[in-house]
């Protein structure tokens, strides 16, 4: 297993919407397993393909805190079949480093995925887990969590964060 590099906003690739997985090879397996241990390397509580600089609907979350203990889940090729209530949240997301912001979700939401032995799956998830399930299928569409935050938030944190990680450059 190995700790791969997140790309970091601006990437393109990040903006991108992702292509489906079409087959479920060692290959993939690795991948599956690297992005596991770069969400908990990092760490973080979910990790979407694309900021690993890879474009495939393939996610990693696990919400498991001291509290309580929740199982990994393994996100093939996610779709909401469900999205209902509604609920406010300070997110932050590893390619957007040193930002949070408050925003908006379903409370309670229903995914219909593939796991990784191929099996098709529903997942409910209420709460945080319903928040990083939004999140992390937002990346599959190009959508970062500063992008469903106000213009004039944005605009604000554009300049602040550009500034900030222009040093690098
Ligand atoms: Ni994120």
């Amino acid at each position: 297993m190995a700790v791969l590099d997140i790309n970091k906003y601006p990437a393109e690739v990040l903006k991108k919407k992702a292509s489906p997985v079409t087959r479920i090879d060692k290959d993939l397996l690795i991948l599956i397993d690297d992005m596991i241990e770069t969400m908990y390397a990092a760490p973080g509580v979910g990790l979407a393909a694309p900021q690993i600089g890879i474009s495939k609907r393939l996610a990693v979350i696990d919400i498991s805190s001291k509290e309580s203990e929740v199982p990994l889940i393994v996100l093939i090729n996610p779709e909401f079949l469900k999205m209902e209530g509604r609920i406010e949240f300070e997110e932050g997301c590893l390619s957007v480093p040193e930002y949070t912001a408050k925003v908006d979700r379903a409370e309670r939401v229903v995914v219909r995925a593939t796991d990784r032995e191929g099996r098709e799956m529903e997942i409910e998830g209420e709460g945080l887990l319903a928040i990083a399930l939004q999140h992390e299928l937002d990346h599959l569409d190009g959508i970062l969590f500063i992008d469903r935050i106000s213009p004039l938030k944005r605009e604000f944190f554009k300049k602040r964060y550009l500034k900030a990680h222009k040093a690098g450059k």
